[in-house]
């Protein structure tokens, strides 16, 4: 394991592009940061939480969030912010229909709040940023389920809080289960969670936390581990892609050019499997795919390679070696449609949300304000459907920009009036917004819950300081 100091400062400025106000980039490239033996620790797979008690209509779920220590560098003893001790937290897996309630007992120094992410829960569920748990205190948030089988995850939440409570650790999985039986998807030890996120460390190998720190995180961990192997056997696996990282979008393709079929993202099944070779996840998107290993012989080696990463550790995030003597029959069967979406409403109201940075005050701006959790900025109408028109308009700067509803599943229609690829269209709850482009959603209010729900940037950073709107949802 060495320090790689220099490393660093010569493959920083591949990253500069995605990384915000070029002084404050500028003024950040001298930390240290380590590496590690490439490949060497097999992928950990986070633990999945056993209910408290399983009654009559729900499941109830316990989590304790609190200071931890994580063994994320080999040898070295990271102090991290933990559910249940556990570095990323534990997967809730849910079951469509069947509620769960989870407690949630605050053992930080700090407020936290959870929220679902993507999850279709009642306002005083959700984890607003105001709603927060203090100190020593619990808080029991009820999910009903009645949404899509899919991946979601929940995290930090908390306001002005949430980039480095999310960073130094508070986040984890939430699957809600399918109840088609006849979808035979690859399941159990063939169903994979891949946590992507970013780091830098310190000298003493503690997490580098700083504000706008992108440039500095250029070790990618997955399930909270670097560069780590996963043992596959010549079958399909299902790989649960989540994008768990403050900041970084990531561009996802195998090395010996084998291909994804993606079946999933945001919010549930796509309408019907895609051929991919390439997948790109901004911040919080998710993708669900599946992989084909049974024509690679035993021992072939396969890196799943984050095509814009900057530095080895950022760019070679993964290794499936291939096991197992030979074809067995899988069981598998992707069929060729796999949940139809809904036909788009016409909209009745149309909203235009520019994204911008305000240079002279270090704040990000959602139609030109930072959040005022005492302001509604739209208000909608349960039931209906809305066109919203999302410009990032930082052209000068560069910044990347993402935008994330609570509550709803939406469809993106286009960007820059080009049509979005199908795999981007539907279900959705985060979109990506490059600097000086468009783009074009449709957002049915299906949920039957209404009050008030944040809408922001996923860039958690930007959202922390101030990159977040309100909308409140009336009957
Ligand atoms: Cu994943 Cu309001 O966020
Ligand atoms: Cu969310
Ligand atoms: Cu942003």
């Amino acid at each position: 394991m060495v320090k790689r100091r220099d490393v660093l400062k010569m493959g920083a400025a591949a990253g500069a592009a995605l990384a915000l106000p070029t002084e404050r980039l500028l003024g950040s490239l001298a930390g240290p940061d380590w590496q590690v033996d490439a490949f060497a620790r097999p992928l950990p797979i986070p633990q999945v939480l056993k209910p408290v008690a399983s009654l009559a209509d729900h499941d109830h779920y316990r989590l304790t969030v609190g200071e931890g220590v994580a063994e994320i560098l080999p040898g070295v003893r990271t102090p991290v912010l933990a559910y249940n001790g556990q570095f990323p937290g534990p997967t809730i897996r849910a079951r469509q229909g069947r509620p769960v309630r989870v407690t949630v007992t605050n053992r930080l120094r700090t407020p936290t709040a959870v929220h679902l992410h993507g999850g279709n829960v009642p306002q005083d569920s959700d984890g607003h940023p105001s709603a927060l748990i203090p100190p020593g205190d619990s808080r029991t948030y009820h999910y009903p389920n009645i949404q899509r089988a899919t991946t979601l995850w929940y995290h930090d939440h908390a306001h002005h809080m949430e980039a480095q409570q999310v960073y130094s650790g508070l986040s984890g999985l939430y699957l809600i289960d399918e109840a088609r039986p006849w979808l035979r998807l690859p399941e159990g030890p063939h169903d994979v969670p891949l946590m992507f996120r970013d780091a830098g460390f310190t000298d003493e190998g503690h997490l580098r936390w700083e504000l706008f720190g992108q440039p500095n995180r250029t070790t990618v961990l997955v399930n909270g581990a670097p560069q780590p192997h996963l043992r596959v056997r010549r079958r399909r696996y299902r790989l649960r892609l989540v994008n768990c990282a403050n900041e970084r979008p990531f561009r996802f393709r195998l090395a010996n050019g084998a291909e994804f079929t993606q079946i999933g993202t945001d919010g549930g099944l796509l309408p019907r499997p895609l051929r991919r070779s390439e997948i790109t996840l901004w911040p919080a998107e998710r993708a669900d795919v599946v992989v084909d290993f049974s024509p690679y012989a035993a021992g072939t080696q396969i890196v799943l390679e984050n095509a814009d990463g900057e530095v080895e550790t950022a760019r070679r995030v993964l290794r499936f070696d291939v096991v197992g003597d030979g074809p067995e029959p899988d069981g598998v069967h992707i069929p060729a449609t796999l949940y139809p979406a809904p036909a788009p409403r016409t909209p009745t109201v149309t909203r235009k949300v520019v994204l911008s940075f305000d240079a002279a005050n270090g704040v990000f701006l959602i139609n030109g304000k930072p959040y005022d959790a005492n302001r509604i900025d739209f208000t909608v109408r349960r039931g209906d459907t809305e066109l919203w028109e999302i410009s990032n308009v930082d052209t000068a700067l560069q910044i990347p920009h993402s935008l994330h509803l609570h509550l709803v599943q939406f469809r993106v229609l286009d960007r820059d009036g080009v049509p979005v690829p199908e795999w981007e269209a539907y279900p959705k709850d985060t979109v990506s917004c490059p600097p000086g482009s468009t783009t074009r959603i449709l957002v049915t209010f299906d949920s039957p819950y209404t009050g008030v729900y944040p809408f922001h940037c996923h860039f958690v950073d930007h959202s922390s300081v101030a990159m977040m709107a309100q909308m409140r949802v009336v009957p």
